[in-house]
């Protein structure tokens, strides 16, 4: 995958969020509603959870209103974000039991359904930006291609869980896996454990969800420094939502 530039023709209605996916609600994604949301993704240990704090920051001194309601200037994570999510997280990633495809498809999906209802639509609906830390894409890859329970069954789940929240972009973090192997901690979570085999399908099911959604998602270089990947990051991010007006309604924080 190469990187991509956002779409010339993205201040338009519908941009990132346009596509006709089946059993996504039409009417929330990509119309506006008011706030906006950006979601990081990639495989394990790619650099999410470092750039999306990085990228509060970058929104923070641009102006912009950042975070959920209770919780501003903050990440929002997957599963998480929610006291429900967090537990949903605590069972999927640090116990040991078995958990089946679909078993996992739809706990992620509950956690995302608290999420978007208690946290997210509400955080939009007041004009915020919520930089989430994975999102639906997540699912999509994981679940859906990389654990084969199928793309657009999990695409439906979701759309019903979240009332049709898509992200506005989705930007996918990419760099070679010896990097992203090297770069994962030394205490892997239930999926990491897995190894690389899965971590090369949730990779390759990235590369087909881009392709497949071109106007909301987006290959940003993950392999470089951190100042250098948020950079990349800020490219994707900040002119859009400076065309939505998004930018600058905050104080910035910083002296004056
Ligand atoms: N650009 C970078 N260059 C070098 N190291 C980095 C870079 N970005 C992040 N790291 C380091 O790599 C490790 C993984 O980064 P991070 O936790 O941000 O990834 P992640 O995608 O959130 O991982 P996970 O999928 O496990 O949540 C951390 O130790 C982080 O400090
Ligand atoms: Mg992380």
């Amino acid at each position: 995958m190469v990187a991509a530039a956002p779409r010339a023709d993205d201040t338009a209605p519908g941009a990132f969020g346009a596509e006709r996916s089946p059993g996504v609600a039409a009417g929330a994604p990509g119309a506006d509603r008011g706030g906006a949301l950006i979601a990081l993704e990639g495989v394990d240990g790619c650099g999410k959870s470092t750039q999306a704090r990085l990228l509060v920051e970058a929104l923070q001194r641009r102006g912009a209103a950042v975070g959920p309601l209770d919780a501003p200037g903050t990440v929002v994570r997957e599963p998480g974000g929610t006291p429900l999510g967090e537990g949903v997280r605590e069972l999927l990633l640090h116990r040991d039991h078995a958990v089946g495809a679909w078993a996992e498809a739809l706990l992620y999906a509950a956690a995302r359904s608290q999420l978007a209802h208690d946290v997210l639509w509400p955080a939009l609906a007041a004009g915020r930006v919520l930089v989430l830390d994975r999102y639906v894409d997540s699912s999509l890859a994981y679940q859906g291609h990389a654990r084969g329970v199928g793309i657009d069954a999990v695409l439906q789940v979701n759309a019903a869980a979240t009332g049709g929240l898509l992200p506005d972009l989705s930007l996918v973090l990419e760099l070679p896996r010896r990097v992203a192997a090297a770069r994962r901690s030394s205490s892997p979570d239930r999926i990491e454990a897995e190894g690389e085999d899965l971590q090369k399908r949730v990779a390759d099911g990235y590369a087909v969800l881009v392709r497949r959604f071109p106007q909301r998602m987006l290959v940003v270089p993950g392999d470089g420094d951190r100042a250098a990947v948020a950079a990349s990051v800020a490219d994707a991010v900040l002119p859009w939502l400076e065309r939505r007006g998004l930018l600058g309604r905050e104080a910035s924080g910083e002296p004056s």
